[in-house]
């Protein structure tokens, strides 16, 4: 490996702090229990609304929400049964658990719908999936009133998402996460398919008419897919500073009781409060940056640009996004100490950390550096043949990077 010199690197580097000073947010009091008709409410709710200059809805985290998903579409969203005809996206882990509750729920309210299960995985995120499902929908006669519920995780999220922003130029959409990571993914209204040369390539920016999120379909979620969840929920701490980091991570033994699927012993409480943390995180940063325009929304790309480059590189569905995101936390991170700009104990820290959760942090070891470098260059935050990161310098602190492929090269060898 040739001696390279910092200063020189440093000099062509292009950076720009993101300091969003984001270390209280989650802490406000939660706006009060719904109050649906008169006189009713649901006390174990709580409701997040994200409010934008171009949208306005509500996020509501509880048990059992799904057999209130009808209920909710009228009553909180004001839709009428007799006017708006649904389809339920869903994918075919999730159908045999939560279809019927969903369906139930409608079918009490009065809708007329049609449900879709598509096969499960990231390789379902693709435009030939988004053209055979709206061949169900025009033939269904889904109109420009229908309403798209995404039941399932992120895949089916971004998946329903871009269709529904795009069939007949957009229809209302519903956001109802069936994973741990889908906290993220259900929130801040990016949509998108994967093209084979890039991930999210095609996608818009669409936000759901409302995110109904059921922590009880964790008890059905295998546990690789909850810890790579967590990878998410720890950006999204890291992301905020070091209170929420540091309470996350104290609370391991909840979050892996969960890994190891001991329903019964799940403390549901804090689990539902450190979720409610992780979105109130994202909202706080997509309500300041909602279409990435001002550069701040980018801080939620910590890890991502190595996490989306070993997704293209090992082929969709091989690591999942969450365990990717964890390598890419890491490996940034090494960047940012060979830069000079994170030091050696918050690295250590990070790993152990990601470690007890189970999560990995190396990258596979037939993914070459070249491989890496080459993928990094399809990424949409790309400028100028420069390859962008959003780098930690430790909690709460993140860094705008830009380098060039060359400095990339040297730098993920050293
Ligand atoms: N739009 C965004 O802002 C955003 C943010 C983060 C991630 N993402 C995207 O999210 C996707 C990953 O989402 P994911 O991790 O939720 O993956 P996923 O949707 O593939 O779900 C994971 C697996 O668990 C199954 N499953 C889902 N819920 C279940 C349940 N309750 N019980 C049993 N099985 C269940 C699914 O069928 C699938 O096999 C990636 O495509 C990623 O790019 C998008
Ligand atoms: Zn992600």
């Amino acid at each position: 490996m040739a001696p390279y010199d910092l200063d020189q690197m440093k000099a062509r580097m292009v950076l720009r702090p993101l300091d969003l000073s984001l270390d209280k947010v989650g802490d406000e009091a939660q706006p009060p229990a719904l109050t649906v008709s008169e006189g009713q409410k649901y006390p174990i709710e709580e409701r997040l609304d994200i409010v934008t200059k171009n949208s306005v809805y509500p996020v509501i985290i509880g048990q059992d929400v799904l057999s209130r998903i009808g209920m909710y579409m009228v009553d909180l969203l004001h839709y009428e049964p007799s006017r708006h005809n649904v389809l339920i996206l869903t994918d075919e882990k999730v159908a045999p658990y939560y279809v019927s509750p969903v369906e139930e729920s409608l079918q009490k309210a009065g809708f007329r719908f049609l449900t879709v299960v598509r096969p499960a995985g990231e390789q379902e995120k693709r435009l030939a999936a988004v053209e055979e499902i709206i061949s169900h929908m025009i033939r269904y006669g889904l109109d420009r009133s229908g309403v798209l519920l995404a039941l399932g995780g992120g895949v089916i999220g971004d998946l329903g998402g871009f269709i529904a922003a795009t069939y007949m130029r957009g229809i209302d959409f519903i956001q109802i996460p069936t994973t741990v990571l889908a906290h993220d993914s259900s929130v801040g209204g990016k949509v998108a398919v994967n093209h084979p040369l890039g991930k999210n390539m095609i996608g818009a920016f669409y936000p759901p008419r409302a995110v109904f999120y059921d922590m009880l379909t964790f008890r059905t979620l295998p546990s690789r897919e909850i810890c790579a969840g967590y990878a998410e929920l720890i950006k999204h701490a890291l992301i905020s500073g070091e209170r929420f980091y540091t309470e996350l991570i104290r609370s391991r033994e909840v979050l892996l009781r969960l890994c190891d699927q001991r329903v019964e012993e799940a403390d549901w409480p804090i689990l539902t409060h450190l979720l409610s943390r992780g979105i109130a995180v994202k909202k706080a940063v997509v309500e300041r940056d909602e279409r990435e325009t001002s550069g701040e929304r980018e801080a939620l790309n910590i890890g991502h640009t190595v996490a989306h480059a070993l997704e293209l590189t090992l082929g969709y569905g091989t690591l999942l996004h969450g365990e990717a995101v964890a390598i890419g936390l890491v490996v940034e991170t090494e960047l940012a100490l060979r830069l000079g700009l994170a030091d050696a104990s918050f690295l250590a820290q990070l790993e152990t950390d990601l470690t007890s959760l189970r999560l990995p942090t190396k990258v596979p070891p037939d993914v070459t550096t070249e491989a890496l470098v080459q993928a990094m260059l399809a990424d949409k935050k790309n400028r100028h043949a420069s390859i962008h990161f959003a780098l930690l310098r430790a909690p709460g602190r993140v860094l705008r990077v830009g380098l060039a492929p060359d400095d990339v090269r040297t730098l993920l060898e050293k």
